[in-house]
């Protein structure tokens, strides 16, 4: 079957509005769009503006009172705890419906935020579309950050309330949540009124008296007296949710997701990009607290009527490298989608396949890769043991979903290895010099979007318009900066290569160099620091921090890189995988005073690098070689 897309693609950029107007089609409106598009509205436009909407109508009740009711909605599969569950669409919409009546009992209204910090369990998900039903604005907080990180979002948020558990279950050791999400608002200026709390029964907690609600005890009782929650109508240009990224600085960027345009744009994604129909099993093994839990756990599979799993385990040692194609095989999961380092793990452990011949796959048609470059080695092998096809595409925390991709349900166009192909209708690509000019084809340079960007990517950040237009804006004036440096090939397939900004991608995580800097540099002893993303085998990149002591300090290097490593964990989270501190003499700086952590990098990825004609003294390469030496660190 030839393929679609140019067709598509140049129908979208002929009338852009056209191809959105149509789209928008498939969502229940309660007011219908006055604009499809208006320019004057936001930092750059905003899309179906004088529409009102609500996302939880969409995504529940439309499917319940449209033959969808006893349709399984959501399947819960904890191989870490043992347990599995599933949700029709009316029963997730009751459960829903009894969080919804809880949050409003406890004042949450329209507009009002709610910080979600929560494991992989159903709850996650009630809690979502519970605010979503209320037109409340979610920010859910990955599990994997510590108090400080979780505080730090309270205070930007201003939550009224937080919707929490007792403990996330991770290989080997529970994590107690309670002592974070106390530390975090003891910590927090914002004060939280009240806690939503889920006795998890692998460790419950204690309850703070007058603050903390017993989550199964509040909504047990609400749907004992069959409290109604009506959709609450909200503009399609109200915010959804905001979900903290990490931006070049410790303070996280919180993306605002709107409405409208956020449905518009993941239902058309479904079947166009991602090939698969309504009733169909689509899974993707991330996790609700990034943005592809937000995009592909929860609201793109079941606007599309599909039925979403909700896995809470790892690709390996839940309990081996086969869980993955159990989960395929048992839900007969049609296509999943997952990061890279996934499959790198398992491919670790069974290098052969010899887990993925004992399931039955024949359901399963494609296999999705992103969140960080997907390495030609390891789309081979997935494609070698699976038999399907893998699509590598692109796409960021901001724009909710694919910029570029292979897309499926348009029909699929040649694969070209490291390339995560074609940009989508919505998104017209280009490659600028650092002057803001093109550059000739198959050039790098830093890849843009021309504005505006279509529906579905953030309109602002939170309370921060000036850092919006200065992070994303400014730099290319009539272009978003995507902070990504890559090429577009003579077929117009994208190479996204590497950030240029202090973010790496650790196991598929985002995650600031310069907030970890922050961090180190908050230590006695630490004069000064850098901290760069080096070459891991499985997670893609970890980081690693170079310190340079005060003067005087009489004690060991070992003893206070230890100390370093704890605190990062303490005040980031065990997520930053930081588990690296090389004790130096000297950074080496160019003669204008930049830390030149790209060559520091190419040092310990014992890549080639050639001396930076500005550095102020070459004799601090050679100190950072010796240093490394015997370390184990880098590939
Ligand atoms: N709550 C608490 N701690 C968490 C956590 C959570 N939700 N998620 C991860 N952590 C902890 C881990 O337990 C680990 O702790 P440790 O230092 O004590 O071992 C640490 O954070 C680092 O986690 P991670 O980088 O995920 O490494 P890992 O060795 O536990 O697992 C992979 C490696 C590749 C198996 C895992 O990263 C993975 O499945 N990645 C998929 C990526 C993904 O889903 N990306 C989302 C975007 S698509
Ligand atoms: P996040 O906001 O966590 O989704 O991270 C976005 C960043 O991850 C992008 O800016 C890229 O640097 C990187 N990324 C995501 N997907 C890909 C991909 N398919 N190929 C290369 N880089 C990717």
């Amino acid at each position: 079957m030839s393929s679609r897309y140019h067709e598509v693609y140049a129908g979208w950029k002929s009338d852009p509005e056209a191809f959105w107007a149509e789209a928008a089609k498939a969502i229940d409106w309660f007011t219908p769009p006055e604009r499809i598009f208006d320019a004057g509205q936001g930092v750059y436009g905003r899309w179906f503006t004088g529409a009102t909407c609500n996302t939880c109508f969409n995504v529940l009740d439309r499917h319940v009172d449209g033959g969808r009711a006893d349709q399984t909605a959501l399947i819960y599969d904890s191989p870490i705890t043992g347990a599995k569950k599933s949700f029709t669409y009316a029963q997730l919409r009751d459960e829903v419906v009894a969080l919804a009546a809880v949050l409003r009992e406890q004042g949450v209204a329209k507009g009002d935020r709610v910080i979600i910090y929560m494991p992989m369990v159903p709850e996650a998900v009630f809690a979502m579309l519970a605010c979503a039903r209320l037109g409340a604005v979610h920010s859910v907080v990955f599990g994997g950050f510590a108090a400080k990180e979780l505080a730090t979002r309270i205070d930007d948020a201003q939550p009224k309330l937080i919707v929490s558990a007792s403990c996330g279950v991770e290989p080997g050791r529970i994590v107690a949540y309670k002592p974070l999400l106390d530390g975090a608002i003891a910590m927090a200026k914002h004060k939280v009124e009240h806690c939503v709390v889920l006795q998890r029964e692998q460790q419950p907690c204690d309850l703070v008296p007058n603050r903390d609600l017993d989550m199964a005890e509040v909504t047990a009782a609400a749907k004992k007296a069959g409290i109604w929650v009506d959709c609450e109508p909200v503009a399609a240009t109200d915010p959804l949710y905001v979900l903290y990224t990490s931006g070049t600085t410790g303070q996280p960027k919180g993306v605002v997701r709107d409405n409208g345009g956020h449905m518009v744009a993941l239902e058309w994604s479904m079947w166009n990009e991602f090939g698969v129909k309504p009733g169909e099993v689509f899974w993707a093994a991330s996790d609700v607290g990034w943005v592809v839990g937000h995009s592909y756990i929860v609201y793109a599979p079941l606007l599309h009527g599909c039925t979403t799993i909700l896995f809470e385990g790892k690709p390996v040692g839940t309990p081996d490298a086969g869980t993955f194609w159990r989960v395929i095989a048992e839900h007969g999961v049609a296509a999943m989608f997952t990061a890279p380092t996934a499959f790198r793990a398992i491919k670790g452990q069974d290098p052969k396949g010899e887990f993925v011949k004992k399931y039955d796959l024949s359901g399963f048609r494609t296999l999705f890769l992103a969140g960080e470059r997907a390495d030609p080695e390891t789309i081979k092998w997935a494609e070698a043991q699976l038999g399907v096809p893998v699509i590598d595409h692109w796409w960021q925390t901001e724009t909710g979903h694919p910029i570029s991709q292979n897309p499926v349900g348009l029909g699929l166009l040649p694969v070209k290895y490291g390339s995560p192909a074609v940009p989508m209708p919505g998104f017209d690509v280009q490659v600028l010099d650092d002057a803001g000019h093109a550059v000739p084809t198959g050039t790098l340079g830093n890849v843009v979007v021309k504005l505006p960007l279509p529906p579905g990517c953030l309109p602002t950040l939170w309370n921060a318009e000036d850092r919006f237009r200065s992070a994303y804006l400014s730099e290319f004036p009539g272009y978003y900066k995507t902070a990504d440096a890559g090429l577009i090939d003579e077929d117009g397939y994208l190479f996204i290569m590497a950030r240029t900004d202090d973010i790496i991608n650790v196991a598929g995580h985002r995650l600031s160099t310069g907030g970890m800097e922050e961090v180190v540099a908050e230590h006695p002893d630490v004069a000064e620091c850098a901290v760069v993303g080096i070459a891991d085998p499985m997670k893609g990149q970890v980081p690693c921090g170079f310190v340079v002591l005060n003067a005087g300090v009489a004690r060991e290097g070992p003893e206070i890189e230890k100390e370093i490593v704890a605190l990062v964990r303490e005040r980031i989270g065990p997520v930053a995988a930081f588990k690296s501190v090389v004790t130096v003499k000297r950074l080496p700086k160019t003669r204008s005073g930049k830390i030149l952590r790209g060559t520091m990098q190419k040092i310990a990825d014992k890549e080639g690098w050639t001396m930076p004609a500005t550095i102020d003294d070459p004799a601090i390469l050679d100190e950072i070689e010796a240093a490394l030496k015997g370390r184990g660190i880098g590939v």
